[in-house]
């Protein structure tokens, strides 16, 4: 690809980013798709992340994905956010239009994308979210449109995973969500959110030692590695998987969106999971 003077920049903040596939998946779609757009991955020490972003509306960049530990202090400094960013309280696409930015959390539309692409569906079935951090605010309001029959939720902490219950609960309207201190055994889904299983401690998985039923199918949004001890222990009981890279793709696709102002054609979906098919072989 070549960049010349109307290339646009987009790019990605955060603190470490060195390991992020982000470059890759979004560099690689652009070249695919003829965009005239450069993604980077910024490593940005906390006490410049504000003049980091001012710079970047001062150099024209088409906006930025934040990700940890910055999604919820960028919150706080941008013009504008969705309704969605709101109730997540946190921001992970931040679009620069006319001299503003404006904050989406486009990793709840993500996790949901990639569910539907792995032929899945939470209509009507029983949801256990583990975590109630960043990640399953975005995962559970996201999950609470789909209008499953419950949502529970099981956390470490449990005043958060009741809070978590009390803010999907105000935002759909409806009674649905609840925290637990035990996964139900009727569980259809169960979605790890907590950093459980990510690299370097990829033995930790949190359901190890919860005997699964056969339909129960178990998500994790930890896609480093990608096939966490939590997945390959529901493949051994017989479970169906979804793992966390669809995610990332689906996050990262309706940030490319955003940005644009228009959808992707359908194939881009395919196109970033070969890619990341081919950077993990
Ligand atoms: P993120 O924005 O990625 O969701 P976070 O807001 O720090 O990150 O949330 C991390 C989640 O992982 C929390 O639900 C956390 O549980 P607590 O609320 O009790 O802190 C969970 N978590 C992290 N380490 C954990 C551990 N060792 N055991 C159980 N849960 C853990």
């Amino acid at each position: 690809m070549q960049i010349t003077p109307a290339t646009k920049i987009v790019g990605l903040i955060g603190h470490p980013v060195a390991h992020s596939l982000s470059p890759l998946l979004h560099n690689s779609l652009y070249k695919s798709l003829g965009l005239d757009m450069v993604y980077h991955a910024f490593d940005i020490v906390p006490s410049q992340v504000e003049a980091a972003i001012n710079g970047f509306l001062a150099l024209g960049f088409l906006g930025f994905n934040i990700t940890v530990p910055y999604k919820e202090s960028v919150y706080s400094l941008l013009d504008y956010t969705d309704m969605e960013a709101q109730i997540i309280g946190a921001v992970n696409t931040v679009k620069i239009e006319n001299g503003k930015m404006i904050g989406y959390n486009t990793d709840g539309q993500g996790f949901i994308s990639s569910l539907k692409n792995s032929g899945f569906s939470f209509k009507g079935k029983n949801v256990v979210i583990l975590g109630a951090g960043g990640a399953a605010r975005a995962v559970g309001v996201y999950t609470a449109k789909e209008e499953p029959a419950a949502i529970q939720i099981v956390n470490r902490t449990f005043h958060k995973a009741e809070r978590l219950a009390e803010v999907i609960n105000y935002y759909k309207g409806c009674k649905t969500a609840k925290a637990s201190s035990e996964i139900s055994p009727n569980a259809d889904f169960i979605i790890n959110t907590t950093t459980l299983g990510m690299w370097p401690n990829i033995k930790n998985n949190p359901i190890k030692g919860f005997k699964l039923a056969n339909h129960t199918v178990v998500c994790d949004i930890v896609y480093n590695p990608r096939q966490t001890a939590m997945l390959r222990y529901a493949k051994e009981q017989g479970c169906r998987t979804c793992d966390g890279i669809g995610m990332l793709i689906g996050q990262g696709l309706r940030a490319v969106e955003i940005w644009l102002g228009y959808p992707l054609p359908r194939y881009s979906w395919q196109y970033m999971s070969e890619t990341a098919d081919r950077i993990e072989n």
